[in-house]
Parts: C-alpha cells; sequence; structure tokens
C-alpha cells in the first residue's frame, strides 16, 4: 500500500505515473455484463435473495465447473459472497479452531495470512524460493504438523503466475489435510496453457471463485465458494447470519457473465497475454531475469539488480525516479524479498514507455543498477 499511497500522491502533483502494480487488469467489464445488471435494476430485483445466493446463479456455477471441469456439483454447495477475500474470511472461520495451521504459499497473495490470523488460525508459509518459485506439495509436506488443518493453493499464481498440472494438484490432495484452492485466476492462463481445478482430483477440498480477474468486476464484489458436502450446513448457517446475502442485481449480471463465460475470458486472456509477451519481450534489455516462468493470471515476478537494497526502495526508487509504480517482493511473503513484482494492469503501449523509463533509472543510477 506504501507504493499506491505514494503513486497516488505523485499524481496528484501531476506527475505521469504508469501503474503496474495494480491487482486489476484494468479492462472495462462488458457491456452485456452492465446491461443485465441495468435491466435487474430496472425489473427491482434489489430485495434479498436466498442468502447463500441466488438459485439461479448458484446452477450457473455449477453448470459451468460441470462443462468446464467435468465434476458435478450440487448448487448446494455453492455460496455467493462480496468477492472472493469475503469467501476466504468465511471459509477460514467455518474451518479452524484456535491454533489450528494452515500451509500456504510463500510468496503469496498478502492478504492470505491476515485472513488465517483473523480466524484464529496460525499461517505456516512454505516458501518456494529454493523450488524455483514453484509451490509444490513436496514443499508442503515438510511444513506439514499434527495441527494443519488446511493447505491453501493458488493457480494460476499471484505473483509468480505458476499454474500447476494435474500431477501437481493430485499430490497436493494426496497429502492429506483439506485443501482451500484459490482459483480466482483460472481462465487467464497463456497460450497453450490451460487450468484444472482441485475438484477434478478430490471432494476433499473448497473452491475459491471470483467474477474479478477473468470477467474484469473487480469493482463489483462477487466471488463464491464450493465447500464439501459436509461442510454445506455449518458454512450456510455462518453465512446467513453474517452476511445475510449478496447483492441482488449483481448476481443477475453474474449469471450473464457465465453465460457469456468463454467469450469474456478469451477477449480478457487476449489481451493481458498481449501485454505479458510484450513484458518478457523487454526484460532481457534491462538485465532482468524472471524468478519464475509466468503461465497465468497477470503478473511477472523478476529477481531485482543486484546492489538495490531491499525490493521496498527499489520499489521507492522506481516510483520517484521513473514514475513506474510496481510491488516490492516482500509484500508476497519471506520468499518474495530480493524480487519485484510488475503486473499487466497497463496497456502494452504503456509497458513499452514504463520500460523506456526504467532503463533510462537505470543509466543515471548506475551505482545503484550495476550492468
Ligand atoms: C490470489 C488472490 N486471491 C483473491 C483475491 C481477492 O480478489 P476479490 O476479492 O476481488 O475476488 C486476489 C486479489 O488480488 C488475489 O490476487
Amino acid at each position: 500500500m506504501g507504493v499506491v499511497d505514494e503513486a497516488a500522491r505523485l499524481e496528484r502533483a501531476g506527475y505521469p505515473v504508469i501503474h503496474l502494480e495494480k491487482g486489476e487488469p484494468g479492462l472495462d467489464t462488458p457491456a452485456p455484463v452492465k446491461q443485465a445488471a441495468i435491466e435487474a435494476l430496472l425489473a427491482n430485483k434489489t430485495r434479498y435473495s436466498h442468502s447463500s445466493g441466488l438459485p439461479e446463479l448458484r446452477q450457473a456455477v455449477c453448470d459451468y465447473y460441470a462443462s468446464q471441469y467435468g465434476v458435478r456439483i450440487d448448487p448446494r454447495r455453492v455460496v455467493v459472497n462480496a468477492g472472493s477475500s469475503a469467501c476466504l474470511v468465511e471459509i477460514f472461520l467455518a474451518l479452524l479452531s484456535p491454533g489450528d495451521e494452515v500451509v500456504l504459499p510463500d510468496p503469496g497473495y498478502p492478504a492470505y495470512p491476515r485472513f488465517i490470523t483473523a480466524a484464529r488460525g496460525v499461517p505456516v508459509q512454505a516458501g518456494s524460493a529454493v523450488t524455483g518459485y514453484q509451490h509444490t506439495a513436496e514443499l508442503v509436506r515438510e511444513h506439514l504438523t499434527p495441527r494443519t488443518k488446511a493447505i491453501l493453493i493458488n493457480f494460476p499464481n499471484n505473483p509468480t503466475g505458476a499454474v500447476a498440472d494435474a500431477a501437481q494438484l493430485a499430490a497436493f490432495a494426496e497429502l492429506g489435510p483439506i485443501v482451500v484452492s484459490d482459483e480466482v485466476y483460472h481462465g487467464l492462463e497463456a497460450d497453450g496453457c490451460h487450468s484444472r481445478s482441485i475438484l477434478e482430483f478430490t471432494d476433499n477440498a473448497v473452491v475459491v471463485g471470483s467474477f474479478s480477474k477473468a470477467y474484469a468486476m473487480t469493482g463489483w464484489r462477487l466471488g463464491y465458494l464450493i465447500v464439501p458436502e459436509h461442510m454445506v450446513t455449518a458454512v450456510t448457517r455462518m453465512h446467513e447470519d453474517l452476511f445475510v446475502g449478496t447483492n441482488t442485481f449483481i448476481q443477475w449480471a453474474a449469471i450473464t457473465a457465465l453465460g457469456d463465460a468463454a467469450t469474456i475470458q478469451r477477449q480478457v486472456r487476449e489481451e493481458l497475454n498481449t501485454r505479458r509477451d510484450c513484458l518478457l519481450a523487454e526484460l532481457p534489455r534491462l538485465g532482468l531475469q524472471l524468478a519464475h516462468q509466468p503461465r497465468g493470471a497477470f503478473y511477472v515476478l523478476v529477481r531485482q539488480w543486484a546492489n538495490t537494497g531491499t525490493s521496498a526502495q527499489l520499489a521507492a526508487d522506481l516510483l520517484k525516479h521513473a514514475h513506474v509504480a510496481i510491488t516490492p517482493g516482500s509484500v508476497f511473503g519471506p520468499s518474495g524479498e530480493g524480487n519485484i513484482r510488475f503486473s499487466l494492469s497497463a496497456p502494452a503501449d504503456q509497458i513499452v514507455v514504463a520500460m523506456r523509463r526504467v532503463e533510462k533509472f537505470l543509466v543515471e543510477h548506475p551505482a545503484l543498477a550495476p550492468r
């Protein structure tokens, strides 16, 4: 957040900051989705829905998982909430007793440890620097203890862009504890890559889904949980008390989004793939090496140059001198230090301009970035 606040301050002062730090693709929500929300509002679809979500939306999620991954899900298992963030808080409240441990990726989404501690659990970060920043079941196994209650995975991964193949997902499933699979970046894979769902490999899993990323709907705040049969009663009761329900007209728009999922995801994916190719082509000129080959999501994690201080210092320097906002690797966990994350949150032409500015920064600060 330091980078975000400072970038906003510089912009207010008139500096042309290029944003490569945001957790959103920076694309407009598709017109049919917006139209569906408008029509739902005009039709007064503004009252409470079933607390776990509109039956039509829960069915649409099941239909989507059936066609996309070949898994059959009872709609009772789907619980809709205000973005995957609310879903993550909710699932850990339901799963954890005080002191229960959850093994999670490091580097990983910065909010994960906070969701777990909010539920009085203990986050256990499995540092993946040793495995080339690929979160693996072998790595998780080293962190299992009698107190391990759940394993949290996230593919395509924020911040590495890593995806897991079928064998890797099956290996997570075989470890034993319930797997909470954050699948919010599904649909946003690089060419030739396709995400598999954890539900193809085990029923002992929770899926966390979102409309934010693959449908360009970050501000709509809509996500869902798919919980195992044995958790349906506990989660739906808790959900009813804590949340009552989720914005009804937005759920109607989400049904339209799922109905047009293939087209919308393809449009978002193609744009992001163009941006990723553009950024990757620029890296060698700048002497930057990938921490991990990104195969999905819209992030590129790179090793920072030598002698550039901490990743937070480098991010501050790039913002101050080049007016390029990026994210320091340290915010993603101890293993993230030594890296910086570029988000593909700006169009390709902006990415090129940002890289020219970074290049100029390097020339002007030879002591900081010897090449
Ligand atoms: C891995 C991951 N999970 C969950 C979220 C939360 O997304 P939302 O609450 O918009 O669904 C994010 C946001 O950046 C994320 O990167």
